[in-house]
């Protein structure tokens, strides 16, 4: 019987082996382009969540106690928490240790009293639609993974997000996402995600952070794809990848006329207490 327990950092390298492995042969299988190219790739990811005390990490152990079969993260920055990446071993997939590691991050967040919970499922998982609907996901929206392009030229009243923008954060992702993401996105300055605010006047209408974990939120879709236009003109090619939802029909058109090509799709679900945020958002990989 696999148990689980908390994650350490002896862990990381064989969690980023299955992390490459667990996600490339699916993505293979589906001729989708691939989420981690490297193991090294795959280990920074979860380097960073497992060493970040924002997030809880899980590992699974085979039936000797030792052999790690799985891993999973949530982030509790904020007041809604995100799930994810979850992989299992190729070879110890379908037997139920996914759902021990959903379980796990579950339980996690109802000892912490976090009731909201979101992630992006892979929609090519058919594995993980079904797991997560039956732990009490909702599906809320079909999500596009796009490859923004660079903007030709700066966007005027841009300017990169810095420490002292976090109070207009804290405001912005409010009024959008009913919710603070502020300590989410301290955590992106720290680690030197590139990120960018529009000023309209005296008036802050919007941020945006690019890649798999950013996110973002302006008052009209157009701002917001103009700054990921902007932002990804400023970024470096790893960071060129932002998730659209596609009810957002006119953020969803104005990328794409921007030069913006689709990668594959998601499907964003949330447990708990759930109010679609409001004017122009794009979620991260976790909510
Ligand atoms: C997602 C992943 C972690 C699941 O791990 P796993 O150990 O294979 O999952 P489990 O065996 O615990 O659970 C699979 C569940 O899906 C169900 N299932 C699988 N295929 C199904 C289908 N086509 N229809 C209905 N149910 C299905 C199984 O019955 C089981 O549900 P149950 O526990 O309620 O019986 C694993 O597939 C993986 O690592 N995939 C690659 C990376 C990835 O896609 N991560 C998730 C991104 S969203």
């Amino acid at each position: 019987m696999p148990t689980i327990r908390p994650i350490t950092p002896a862990d990381y390298a064989p969690c980023a082996r299955i992390c490459f492995e667990a996600f490339g042969s699916l993505q293979d299988r589906h001729g989708v382009e691939r989420d981690f190219d490297s193991v090294e790739t795959a280990g920074m990811v979860i380097g960073l969540f497992g060493s970040d005390t924002a997030f809880a990490g899980f590992v699974a152990l085979g039936d000797d106690g030792r052999t790690i079969l799985g891993s999973n993260f949530i982030g509790f920055a904020d007041q809604v928490a995100g799930v994810g990446p979850i992989t299992v071993d190729p070879s110890a997939q379908s037997r139920g240790v996914g759902r021990m590691l959903m379980q796990a991050v579950l339980n996690e967040a109802a000892r912490r009293g976090v009731p909201q919970v979101r992630l992006q499922q892979e929609a090519i998982n058919t594995s993980s639609l079904s797991l997560y609907t039956r732990l009490g996901f909702d599906w809320r929206e079909a999500c596009v993974l796009l490859r923004p392009a660079p903007a030709e030229r700066d966007l005027e009243g841009a300017r990169p997000v810095t420490e002292r923008d976090l109070p207009v954060i804290d405001g912005l992702s409010r009024r959008h996402y009913h919710a603070p993401r502020v300590n989410e996105v301290a955590g992106f300055l720290k680690i030197g995600l590139p990120g960018f605010i529009l000023s309209r006047g005296r008036r802050d209408v919007g941020y945006f952070f690019p890649s798999f974990l950013g996110h973002g939120f302006a008052e009209s879709p157009e701002d917001l794809a103009a700054l990921a236009s902007h932002t990804v003109r400023h970024a470096p090619p790893q960071f060129h990848k932002t998730i659209v939802p596609l009810g957002q029909h006119e953020l969803h058109r104005a990328l794409m006329s921007r030069g913006g090509r689709a990668i594959k799709l998601f499907n964003y679900m949330t447990t708990g207490p759930y109010r679609e945020p409001v004017s122009a958002w794009i979620p991260s990989i976790g909510m």
